[in-house]
């Protein structure tokens, strides 16, 4: 099967220009002007945007997690990526305490199976490296399995959170074996004081979420976590960077050259900390982690992304029923699954906002949304741009489209979304998966089990189609 993608604007990281992208098989084989080859389908895309298809570095899907599991499958989670111009993400496979790391990722590996419309990969979500066989085979996870992230939860302690002691000893593993450590930072040892202190004192509405766990709370994690990665000497990735107090520290080790990563999320961008007080219990939707902050971050976060001190945007994708998960929180803001949905508007949202309102450029857009997060998490240049030996993952962009983004359209299981309401201009209107069209318009065309598994290089090399390695 070939296609050729005629006339539309390309745009890459690096390029933005006029050209007919030719494709055969599952990669891209030919990109120029005007190319004259025989095609199977020909698809006009005069007046779109031809980007690479975006890849999201954090999702949730089929997460069990407190007694309440994500709502949205692989299924359904993947088929909102799909609509949204996503063709790879790399979820989180958790770790059960007393679990091997094989026995985890043979679990996740069942919940996508029959089900994938797109590739993913997983990082593990470390929980228990208690003994010498954990740490051990946390080093052959690269070589073994192809996973090449590890993150570990300086928070939650009443369920996922590691002490210092495992982080930093994964930090060890991963500067031998070549993985990316990642950290959702914040100090859950003051957040457990601070939370119960509000519960003692009868605040338990959704707005005491955010005010136990201030930012402060999140730049001292980030800062800890920095200073770890560093002594041990593996990179890191800060997972959903929500203020300044965590930007800065990031900031501060760029600057000395020190191998420190970053990603913010879509919804830290326009929800703030006084979306927590919307009247009926609507304050639940917003109870994510980090919370939503005080409204002057959102400036901070568009420097940051510009300036490359911030690499990524991802969703952070964890989504859960308002009416079913969320309301067993309506009297205690503990019992609130934390997560909100947001797979499918990222690209839309940061065209609109980024883009169209002038924040960032196009290729920056690219850059961010497809070729960081390619190449820090393995997966460039097979993944996240649009290449000669690329895999065919296209989105043809429609920069003009009006889309009113809304839970009643949505692929999400969510009841709800995070954007609801929401009019943006610019969204995929085709969504080509390794040389196959799964979106077309409104219509999904991908059958379920098609999405593929993929094996991720090692924090730094490059995964490249066999016929094209160079070395
Ligand atoms: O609230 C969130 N972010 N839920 C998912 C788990 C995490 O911390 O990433
Ligand atoms: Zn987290
Ligand atoms: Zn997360």
């Amino acid at each position: 099967m070939s296609v050729l993608i005629k006339g539309g604007r390309v745009v890459t990281a690096a390029d933005d220009y006029v050209a007919d992208v030719f494709i055969e098989g599952e990669r891209v084989s030919l990109i120029g002007e005007a190319l004259d080859v025989q095609a199977d389908r020909v698809i006009d895309a005069s007046g779109k945007y031809v980007l690479p298809g975006a890849v999201d570095p954090h999702t949730h899907l089929a997460m069990p997690w407190r007694g309440e599991t994500t709502i949205d499958d692989y299924e359904s989670g993947q088929t909102a990526a799909a609509f949204g111009g996503t063709t790879t993400h790399v979820d989180f496979c958790i770790q059960g305490k007393g679990q091997t790391f094989a026995e985890a990722l043979e679990t996740w590996h069942g919940k996508r199976e029959g089900k994938a419309v797109i590739d993913n990969g997983f990082h593990i979500a470390i929980t228990d490296l208690s003994t010498a066989e954990r740490l051990e085979e946390l080093g052959r996870l690269p070589e073994e399995h192809g996973v090449t992230s590890y993150k570990l939860f300086m928070a939650y302690k009443d369920s996922l959170m590691v002490d210092d002691e495992t982080l930093f000893k994964a930090m060890q593993v991963a500067a031998s074996s070549g993985a990316l450590v990642m950290v959702h930072a914040e100090n859950g040892d003051a957040i457990e004081v601070l939370t119960a202190e509000a519960i003692a004192a009868g605040n338990t509405s959704p707005r005491f979420h955010a005010l136990t766990r201030p930012p402060e709370l999140e730049g001292e994690a980030t800062n800890r976590a920095i200073q770890l990665a560093h002594v041990a000497g593996s990179p890191l990735y800060v997972v959903h960077v929500s203020c300044a107090e965590s930007v800065e520290p990031i900031a501060l080790a760029r600057e000395k050259g020190w191998n420190i990563w970053g990603e913010t999320c879509t919804q830290y961008f326009f929800i703030d900390q006084s979306f927590l007080d919307r009247p009926d219990f609507e304050g639940a939707k917003y109870v994510y982690t980090p919370p939503p902050r005080p409204k002057a971050n959102q400036e901070v976060l568009w420097n940051a992304v510009r300036t490359n001190v911030l690499q990524a945007i991802s969703t952070d994708h964890c989504a859960y029923l308002f009416k079913g998960q969320k309301d067993a929180g309506r009297d205690d803001f503990r019992q609130i699954p934390n997560g909100g949905p947001g797979l499918e508007n990222r690209l839309q949202m940061i065209h609109h906002f980024g883009v169209r309102e002038g924040r960032i450029s196009l290729n920056r857009m690219v850059e961010l949304l497809c070729t960081n997060p390619a190449k820090l998490f393995g997966l460039y240049p097979r993944k996240g741009t649009l290449a000669v030996g690329s895999d065919a993952d296209v989105v043809v962009f429609d920069p003009e489209k009006r889309v009113t983004i809304s839970a009643a359209t949505h692929h999400s299981r969510s009841d709800y979304n995070l954007f609801e309401g929401t009019e943006v201009v610019g969204s995929p209107e085709l969504v080509l998966l390794r040389g196959n069209v799964i979106v077309d318009g409104t219509e999904l065309l991908a059958q379920p089990g098609s999405g593929r598994f993929v094996r991720r290089a090692r924090f730094g090399e490059e995964l490249r189609p066999a016929a094209l390695q160079t070395a």
